[in-house]
């Protein structure tokens, strides 16, 4: 049983559809990740996950009990947003205990509930102070007590981190994690950020155009992306357009270049891609590449070097491919260069 499953939950504003009818299932303590760019429907689908936003259809099950109407504070769920929404008038101590009281707890537990939630975001020595007193990531850090101090055992949280800068920004991911661990509840985190959510989570929900894109790991989304915008959308990829021509191989313009023979096998007609990650290329003599190019840049990253090679025009694909390489090498923008892969890393995409 998962602790969270929607089957058709679907949200339409009049004409359009906020979030197409989608089927999710979000197992009891992971940390679930809503990826996808503005407007693609991830807080849509948290609201009523929340219960904060009515569905236009299908249902939600918590627990495996039907949930889809029941009222917010039935559903054992917090949420973060990335407003901290703190009572300016309020203390540290009272905005982290109000969320308690609204729940009925006794003022004994009270007392030591809200000393854990703060101990817990390092934050009980600011107890006394109002939110005006505090930094951003402070600020953020008492929204996580607030939600924290009830123990929901589904937390939901929406960019939380869009208004801090980097620096903090990546400081608090960590921190999250760690709560995640420390708290055992099941997160469900929305950003547009896949850096952050590659780093975040056991699981990415790839959102586009109102609904799932793809579901997977981190590791899966990266190495097996299912269509040109998962690719696009994680990481750097090079897309070559083209065409599967005869078993295991991929025309591009003049270019013949073999393809995983699996791949290859199963190909209806018509256009596909052929994606190649950057780290996958390699430099080499002109003659002895699948495709040929000149260097038109050359980026030095410290630890790496990335190198982007134009390619001739009329070839069919994207005008220039980025590899990376060693130091060692030392590329010179106008050199002349093949580019090569292990036939294994690269992907033949259908959509
Ligand atoms: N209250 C609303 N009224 C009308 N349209 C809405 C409303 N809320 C969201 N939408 C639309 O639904 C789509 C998804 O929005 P949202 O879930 O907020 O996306 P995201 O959080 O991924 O940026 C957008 O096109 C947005 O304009
Ligand atoms: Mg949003």
């Amino acid at each position: 049983m998962f602790k969270l499953e929607t089957a058709g939950l679907a949200k339409r504003y009049g004409e359009t559809d906020a979030l197409l009818p989608t089927d999710l299932q979000v197992r009891a303590g992971e940390f679930l990740t809503l990826l996808g760019p503005s407007g693609s429907g991830k807080t849509t689908l948290l609201m009523m996950i929340a219960g904060l936003v009515a569905p236009t259809g299908g249902q939600l099950f918590i627990d495996g009990k039907d949930a889809t109407y029941a009222p917010p504070g039935q559903r054992g769920i917090g949420m973060v947003f990335q407003s901290y929404a703190l009572f300016p008038h309020m203390t540290v101590h009272d905005n982290v205990a109000y969320g308690l009281r609204m729940r009925r707890t006794g003022s004994q537990d009270m007392a030591r509930l809200v000393d854990n939630a703060l101990d817990m975001v390092k934050m009980r020595e600011y107890a006394h102070r109002y939110p005006k007193e505090l930094s951003g990531g402070q600020q953020q850090r008492v929204a996580l007590a607030r939600c924290f101090a009830y123990s929901p055992s589904v937390i939901l949280l929406d960019e939380p981190l869009g208004a801090l800068d980097k620096k903090l920004r990546e400081h608090m991911q960590l921190e999250i994690r760690r709560l995640h661990q420390e708290l055992g509840a099941t997160f469900i985190y929305v950003t547009h950020d896949q850096e952050e959510a590659l780093t975040m989570s056991d699981r990415i929900c790839l959102m586009n155009h109102a609904r799932i894109e793809q579901i997977g790991t981190p590791v899966e989304l990266y190495d097996e992306p299912a269509t040109r915008f998962a690719a696009g959308f994680i990481g750097q990829s090079n897309l070559l357009a083209g065409a599967l021509e005869q078993a295991g191989s991929f025309r591009a313009g003049q270019h013949l270049i073999p393809v995983p023979a699996e791949q290859g096998a199963a190909a209806p007609e018509g256009a596909v891609s052929l994606l190649v990650r950057p780290e996958a290329v390699e430099l080499t003599a002109p003659e002895q590449g699948l495709l040929q190019g000149e260097i038109s840049e050359v980026v030095f990253l410290g630890n790496e070097v990335r190198v982007l090679v134009a390619l001739p025009e009329g070839a069919g694909h994207t005008e220039t491919f980025i590899a990376r390489c060693g130091r060692e090498r030392q590329p010179r923008v106008g050199d002349r260069v093949g580019l090569r892969w292990e036939l294994a890393r690269s992907r033949v995409l259908h959509c």
